[in-house]
């Protein structure tokens, strides 16, 4: 069990999920991190137990084949996947927080019913927004679509695009009246079959066994009923759909942090210098415990948001701060582990370095550091000025 987990707020149901994903974490994912990592590539093993497991369906209601529980419960499936491998924790946070939150906040009857049974029993899903000249200027994006009778035809090229090598639904975000400026971008939802083409496969620094790729639309043919969410609705969708998944991010951040303490630490009281375990030096141990410190901060600005989004609250600004603190913590509280472990943290046998390399992205996907700053100081300019 982990040293730090003193938050206790979790519903009965939300604990025996916890417990589950640990166990599929640990037994399944556990041994095959390194390889995938060294491939490059996710196990299709690890996907199909996602959805054997119930975790590609966390919210989504029962009557479409979901798990119906708690956004608290996505949020802890995305925390203990993280503690294992956050390649694999990206893959379930990106397909529950953003695709099937997408389709249960914003579908027609329609959408709902065909889509949301695929996405909880079978198939992966992505949310394609970036491109190559918009990331974080996202609403600048060049992707267009156009009407022609009653298809949409969609051109444009998506980079960045999590999910995406494996995924069969695609949720694209494209402008459908330019003229309007971001009040012309529209949602669609297309099937890879309809003629998406995954280009080039990113070699990434860390989370390499999740899969980013350019994917490109060269007037894909989309029938009308797959709009999403109303014409010119779009860039709210992406931008509501957000301020939920940085709390996934924050809380993918927080078990990566969590992992790399749990990794490490116990090495620092079986090894031995000058005589006594390094643990036991005053200089490591007052590092731990700010570690340990960190890691109990980024949990609960975590948890308070998750909540505050459950209740109905606000929590823009608190999913921000979220994600903005657990990276900075999961990229401190990882490199330490490293130094910790010594120049065994430094070999790729431990796994230690592959958290510390993991970390780096926190801080980039879902909005940079920056642009969570940039959300916060929104928030304070509004209550202040
Ligand atoms: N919540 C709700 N609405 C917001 C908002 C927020 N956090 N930020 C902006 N908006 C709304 C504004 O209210 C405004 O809408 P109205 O005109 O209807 O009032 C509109 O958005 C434009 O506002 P601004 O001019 O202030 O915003 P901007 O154009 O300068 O930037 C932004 C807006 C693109 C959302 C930017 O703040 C941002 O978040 N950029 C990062 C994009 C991002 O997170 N991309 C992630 C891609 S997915 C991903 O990364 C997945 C993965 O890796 C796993
Ligand atoms: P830029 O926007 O060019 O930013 C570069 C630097 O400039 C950053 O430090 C940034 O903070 C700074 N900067 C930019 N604007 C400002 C400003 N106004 N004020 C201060 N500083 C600023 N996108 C998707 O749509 N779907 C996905 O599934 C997805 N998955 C991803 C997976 C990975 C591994 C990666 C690397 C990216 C993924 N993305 C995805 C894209 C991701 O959201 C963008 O990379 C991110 O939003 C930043 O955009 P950018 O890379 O273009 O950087």
């Amino acid at each position: 069990d982990s040293v730090v987990n003193s938050l206790d707020v979790f519903t009965e149901e939300e604990q025996m999920l916890r417990e589950s994903v640990q166990r599929f974490a640990t037994e399944v994912v556990g041994p095959r991190v390194r390889e995938m990592d060294e491939k490059e590539s996710m196990d299709p093993s690890i996907i199909k137990g996602l959805f054997e497991q119930g975790l590609m369906g966390i919210e989504t209601s029962s009557a479409h084949g979901g798990a119906e529980c708690s956004f608290t419960s996505a949020i802890i499936a995305v925390e203990e996947l993280a503690k294992i491998d956050p390649s694999v924790s990206v893959a379930c946070d990106v397909h529950n927080t953003l695709v099937n939150t997408i389709f249960r906040t914003y579908g027609s009857d329609f959408q709902k019913d065909k889509y949301l049974p695929q996405l909880s029993e079978s198939k992966l899903g992505c949310f394609c927004l970036s491109e190559p000249a918009s990331g974080s200027d996202a609403f600048a994006l060049q992707t267009r679509a156009r009407k022609e009778g009653d298809h949409w035809i969609i051109s444009g090229s998506k980079m960045w695009i999590t999910n995406s090598y494996e995924a069969e639904i695609f949720l694209v975000f494209a402008n459908v009246d330019p003229s309007k400026g971001y009040k012309g971008i529209t949602c669609f939802i297309v099937e890879k079959e309809m003629g998406v083409e995954i280009a080039k496969k990113e070699q990434k620094l860390g989370i390499r066994a999740s899969s980013t790729c350019t994917v490109n639309f060269d007037d894909v043919k989309v029938p009308a009923e797959n709009l999403i969410g109303g014409e010119g609705l779009g860039y709210k969708i992406a931008i509501n759909i957000l301020n939920e998944g940085r709390i996934g991010i924050a809380a993918q951040m927080l078990g990566l942090a969590q992992g790399a303490f749990d990794k490490a630490v116990p090495y620092t009281f079986q090894r031995k210098q000058f005589g006594q375990a390094i643990g036991t030096f005053q200089g490591m141990q007052f590092q731990i415990a700010k570690a340990a410190v960190d890691i109990e901060a980024a949990r609960l600005l975590t948890y308070n948001a998750a909540r505050r989004k459950e209740e109905g609250k606000s929590f823009t600004q608190e999913a921000a701060m979220a994600k903005y603190f657990a990276s900075q913590v999961a990229m401190s509280v990882a490199g330490s582990a490293i130094e910790w472990a010594g120049g065994v943290g430094f070999t790729r046998e431990t796994g230690i370095e592959k958290y510390w390399r993991d970390s780096k992205i926190g801080a980039i996907y879902e909005g940079t550091s920056n642009i969570q700053l940039q959300t916060i100081a929104k928030q304070i300019q509004k209550q202040y000025s």
